[in-house]
């Protein structure tokens, strides 16, 4: 018997990186998972249902699958996500609305679906993956920061909203993590080695956040044993928000 033995769990985004190891750690605790993916064709053993969170025809039905496979949705974990590189110069109109669409009306659509299944559970909950980017200016990253600056107000009014129905909303805001996203991004630096050792440099921990720690934070939030945290942000970052280290002395 687990502690989250039981609990029916949808996660966006669940195909690859953070939230692919989430479903995996929620899975060995006892939940059931479905996968909500626009592309899901990696996944044979996974219970799935595809959509892109950009299309809200799209992402009622796919919530509404699973809500079936499930026979009912406890947890909803918004992690959908796509970056974008560059300063207010670099994105024309269409990128900001494109990004936009996905990082932030994107779990608009997937909560709105998913609400009328978590007022009927006794543990409902919303976890939506922000990032360290809400928190501290990242240069080059002004399109992408704004997203995640949405995300991280829009957990906090969807906590207000719905606190009084007992449905928990919080979110995570992970430092740098080794995904396969974080992969692309250093494949197409000119010197990767170089620009993995940047980013480690910036987190006081000196190296990437795993996945698996990710996982495990959006797994307390989405727990029981949180029922009485809702409205917050959990930073999984190494240290970056909070610590202001000296340089080594060795
Ligand atoms: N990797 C990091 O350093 C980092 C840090 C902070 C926050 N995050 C956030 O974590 C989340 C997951 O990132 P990751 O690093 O695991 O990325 P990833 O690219 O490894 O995985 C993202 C998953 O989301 C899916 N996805 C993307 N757009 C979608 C859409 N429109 N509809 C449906 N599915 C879609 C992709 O198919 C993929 O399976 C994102 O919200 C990201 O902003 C990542």
């Amino acid at each position: 018997m687990s502690d989250l033995d039981g609990l029916r769990v949808l996660v966006t985004g669940g195909a690859s990186g953070i939230g692919l190891a989430t479903a995996l750690h929620l899975e060995a605790r006892g939940a059931r998972v479905v996968v909500l993916d626009r592309d899901v064709s990696g996944q044979p053993d996974r219970a799935c249902v595809q959509a892109d969170v950009s299309d809200a025809a799209a992402v009622d039905r796919a919530v509404g699958e699973a809500a079936e496979l499930l026979s009912g949705l406890d947890v909803l974990v918004n992690n959908a996500g796509i970056g974008a590189q560059g300063t207010v110069a670099d994105n024309d109109d269409a990128e900001w609305h494109r990004v936009l669409d996905v990082n932030v009306v994107g779990m608009v659509r997937a909560s709105r679906a998913a609400l009328g299944h978590l007022r009927a559970s006794d543990h409902a909950a919303i976890v939506n993956v922000c990032s360290i980017a809400a928190t501290a200016g990242l240069p080059n990253r002004a399109l992408y920061s704004a997203s995640k600056g949405a995300v991280l107000s829009l957990t906090l009014a969807m906590a207000a909203d719905h606190v009084r129905e007992g449905i928990r909303v919080n979110c995570v805001t992970p430092g740098t993590a080794d995904t396969p996203w974080v992969g692309r991004l250093l494949d197409a630096a000119a010197d990767p080695q170089a620009e993995r050792a940047a980013l480690e440099a910036r987190q006081p921990t000196g190296r990437l956040v795993s996945a698996d720690e990710v996982a495990a934070a959006i797994a307390y939030l989405a727990s029981p044993a949180a029922s009485a945290t809702t409205g917050i942000a959990l930073a999984v970052d190494g240290g970056m928000q909070g610590l202001r280290l000296r340089p080594r002395e060795d």
